[in-house]
């Protein structure tokens, strides 16, 4: 995972909105969050995660079949932040694409990476949650702005005969809820060049309906991880850790009330990191791992619940790869550092180059490079 160094506590909060850190902690279990510096973006945190997930599983950029970043927050419609990260990692043999399924994205993300898999497709995927909710909520909003914060988190999927991995998905949607939850975009929305959209919402701002949201999220948590859990043949009480979307401490106490499931079987991190949206479950897991609270052959369930509204439950066995040892492990590190080196300066140089030929062009009037820079011009659309 990756999180940036800012933090934001409740009471920097409280110098912002009306709020106080007894009041967000009570109604969210939120103490802080992390919020991104200029200099850092959705794919910059989303490079850094992927780059630590491919160091403890010891993969080289090239050996990377697909790159999916599950966000709500890409800098760009296109091109994808996917693509920005597989450009940073140097990964020349990757496919890469954005999904959106906001923060029931990481958990989508998983499953599709997982089925290609195993159609036998692609043998090895990075499954991305990045995330930087400052630069898109309301600030002026004490209802939405306590609750969200900025990071990403990474997993490396390859295939393997062993038994376990994933086991099953539940992904499911319901748009009859679509104005509960949003973030309304530039692009393909006509507001006569105004940023306040006729129902109130702002572009480029999120809306959401936090007692709906709410309740909303309790039902789906407490229906879809049982069918997860049956789907994979196994029972909840089989289930060492549930790693949920971190929205809400109450939204999962409930939860777990619901289930008739002890509280500590789900993995919180929220009061450090607030809700990141899609990066939260790959954090969490992060969290959990570091903390010891994951084993060799532990079943686990994911949640994932947001926009959309969008929601999606998983069940998996854990198996960590072979700890890469030795001498073979420390020249891998080198090789991955020296893919990151020469696709940064890649990316430096085919823009310089572009930027010298059409400079050429212009300075040798006559030349055949010139006629051929004056063709693709005139072509351009
Ligand atoms: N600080 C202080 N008071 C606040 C406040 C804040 N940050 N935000 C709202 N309030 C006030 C409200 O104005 C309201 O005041 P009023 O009674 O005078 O009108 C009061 O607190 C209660 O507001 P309400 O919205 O009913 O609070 P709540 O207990 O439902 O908590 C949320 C609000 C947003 C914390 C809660 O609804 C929630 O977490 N919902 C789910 C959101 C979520 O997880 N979304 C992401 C899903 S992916």
């Amino acid at each position: 995972m990756a999180v940036p160094d800012r933090v934001l506590s409740n009471d920097d909060l409280s110098a912002i909105v009306d709020t106080s850190d007894e009041w967000i902690v009570s109604r969210t279990g939120i103490r802080e969050r992390r919020i991104a510096s200029e200099r850092e973006s959705t794919a910059t945190l989303g490079l850094k995660a992927a780059q630590r997930a491919l160091d403890v599983a010891d993969v080289l950029p090239v050996e990377i079949d697909l790159i999916i970043c599950a966000t709500s927050t890409s800098e760009n419609i296109f091109p994808s932040t996917a693509s920005v990260i597989q450009g940073g990692l140097g990964a020349t043999q990757a496919g890469a694409f954005d999904l959106s399924a906001a923060c029931s994205g990481f958990v989508y993300a998983l499953n599709m990476a997982t089925q290609s898999i195993r159609a036998g497709s692609i043998r090895t995927a990075v499954v991305i949650g990045a995330e930087t909710m400052s630069r898109v909520v309301n600030w002026q909003d004490r209802g939405t702005c306590i609750l969200f914060g900025d990071g990403a988190g990474a997993v490396v999927l390859k295939a393997s005969s062993e038994p376990g991995g994933i086991l099953s998905a539940i992904l499911r949607s319901d748009g009859t809820g679509s104005d509960l939850l949003g973030l309304p975009t530039f692009g393909s929305i006509d507001a006569g060049g105004a940023d306040l959209l006729e129902n109130g919402h702002r572009l480029g701002k999120m809306h959401m309906n936090g007692g709906e949201v709410f309740k909303f999220a309790i039902r789906v948590i407490s229906e879809s991880l049982p069918q997860a859990a049956q789907a994979a043949g196994i029972t909840m009480n089989d289930v060492k850790l549930i790693v949920p979307h971190q929205a809400n401490a109450r939204i999962l106490q409930s939860a777990a009330r619901a289930l008739k499931l002890d509280e500590t079987r789900f993995m919180t991190n929220l009061d450090r990191y607030g809700n990141t949206s899609a990066a939260s479950i790959p954090m969490a897991l992060c969290d959990a791992i570091a903390q010891g609270r994951v084993q060799d052959g532990d079943y686990l369930a994911f949640v994932g619940f947001g926009g959309g509204l969008s929601w999606a439950s998983m069940v998996m066995r854990w198996g960590t790869p072979a700890a890469a040892l030795g001498s073979a492990g420390r020249f891998n590190w080198q090789r991955r550092r020296l893919s990151y080196a020469t696709a940064s300066g890649r990316t430096w140089f085919g823009r310089e180059l572009r930027r010298l030929r059409r400079a050429m062009a212009r300075m040798l009037p006559g030349s055949r490079l010139s006629r051929l820079q004056r063709e693709i011009d005139e072509n351009l659309p």
